[in-house]
């Protein structure tokens, strides 16, 4: 699967979006290293601390499925900005991904964005400052 599938399938994610409160529709579709795709998509709550981010539900999904390696992450939305994951998205796919994964970042012209995760989030604590 290459970038541009993976993208399609992000933007196709979400319209699963459940965001009745910001109508901020968030999608994403994360790729694992044997090529299986898990979908994503933001999911609201009236007590609005309780929602979750499409980035999340996407790696919660694949996590319990037992999935233990991952090389990509595409994001859509559909603002005219790039959408970058929250700083709690990048702390969680840090922990089950690794900092090698490619995330895609889209906007809505169709233009990408490619970073490695460990670019969005240098100097990160993990599992090596609570045993290291
Ligand atoms: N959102 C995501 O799904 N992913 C992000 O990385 C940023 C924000 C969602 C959460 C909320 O439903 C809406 O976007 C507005 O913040």
């Amino acid at each position: 699967m290459n970038k541009k599938e993976l993208i399609k399938l992000a933007v196709e994610a979400k319209t699963k979006s459940y965001s009745p409160y910001s109508k901020f529709r968030v999608g994403a579709a994360l790729l694992t290293k044997d090529g299986k795709v898990f979908k994503g998509a933001n999911i609201e709550n009236a007590a609005y601390g309780a929602t979750m981010c499409a980035e999340r539900t996407a790696i919660f999904t694949a996590k319990l499925e037992g999935v233990e390696e991952y090389s990509a992450i595409a994001i859509a939305s559909d603002s005219g900005d790039y959408i970058p994951p929250c700083g709690t998205c990048r702390q969680v796919l840090l922990e089950l991904c690794g900092e090698k994964l490619d995330v895609h970042i889209t906007n809505g012209d169709g233009e990408v964005k490619t970073f490695k995760l460990k670019e969005l989030l240098p100097f990160s604590f993990g599992d090596k400052n609570l045993n290291g």
